[in-house]
């Protein structure tokens, strides 16, 4: 009789991929996706259970230990780690809104604060907590949906103060985590990655005429097919979703 207990075979059990922000215009469309293509996806937010909420350090180590007991009782590997998470304008969790700033007189603490909070300290810690769970042999992924914006060597607009500054930070710790990353495992990637404008409730207010706006769903075909290509040399890098590589 066929039966599909995993300690039936030989061969390994298949991986697990993660994507934390499922609920997103980005985050659907990766989940999406990739469950098309008959892979098994976890997808954690925050009204997802368990539930992952930045504001919240604690709920990133829960979440990552149900993870961890997930891939434990499955002997699975955790294969990918989707990080499609941001913050660019609306509530800041203090109950005041905000746009991004167009000069530095819209610089306000609360919104820098909550910025920083979603875009680079929950990262930030979903590295501590996540990255230890994947495999020390192997090829595994780790990307981090950061923005263009983030770039400096790229900025010659101006403006957009907290979500730039919270971007570059977030470049810096993939950057980091990277290194570290590698001496674990040498087949491992850490990545930022630059989706294009795509048409999700993070860009509409701001999406201008002339820009090449894409669906959600072809941004997620192009960022799976950058992942799937991308050589472990590449880690620690920040790629667009052409797989082109977007200056620091
Ligand atoms: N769309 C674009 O044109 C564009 C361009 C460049 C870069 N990006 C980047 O791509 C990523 C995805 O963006 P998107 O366009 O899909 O945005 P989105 O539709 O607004 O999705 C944002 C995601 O972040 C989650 N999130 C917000 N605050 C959180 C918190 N405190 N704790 C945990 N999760 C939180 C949201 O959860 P809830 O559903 O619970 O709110 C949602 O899943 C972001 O990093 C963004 O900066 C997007």
């Amino acid at each position: 009789m066929p039966t599909t207990h995993p300690t039936s075979t030989d061969a390994p059990a298949p991986g697990l991929t993660v994507v934390l922000g499922g609920s997103g215009g980005l985050g659907a469309a990766l989940v999406v996706r990739l469950r098309g293509q008959g892979v098994e996806v976890l997808d954690i937010g925050r009204r997802t259970r368990p539930a992952l909420d930045y504001l919240d350090a604690g709920s990133i180590e829960a979440c990552a230990q149900q993870v961890a007991d997930r891939l434990a009782q499955n002997g699975q590997p955790l294969a990918r780690l989707i990080v499609a998470t941001g913050f660019l304008h609306g509530d800041t969790g203090s109950g005041q809104r905000t746009e991004p700033e167009r000069s530095w007189q819209h610089l306000n603490a609360d919104a820098l604060a909550h910025s920083f909070a979603v875009n680079a300290i929950g990262p930030a810690l979903v590295m501590k907590h996540f990255l230890p769970l994947l495999p020390r042999q192997g090829r595994c992924v780790a990307a981090f949906l950061s923005a263009r914006v983030g770039s400096i060597g790229d900025n010659a607009l101006g403006g957009w103060y907290a979500y730039r500054a919270s971007k570059a930070a977030l470049n810096q710790l993939v950057h980091t985590a990277a290194i570290e990353l590698a001496r674990r495992n040498r087949e491992a990637l850490c990545v930022a990655l630059h989706p294009g404008t795509v048409d999700t409730a993070l860009s509409r207010p701001f999406a201008k005429t002339g820009l090449q706006v894409r669906p959600p769903e072809v941004a997620a075909r192009e960022l799976l097919a950058v992942l799937d290509g991308l050589d472990p040399a590449a880690s620690g890098g920040f790629f667009d979703h052409l797989g082109q590589p977007v200056p620091w």
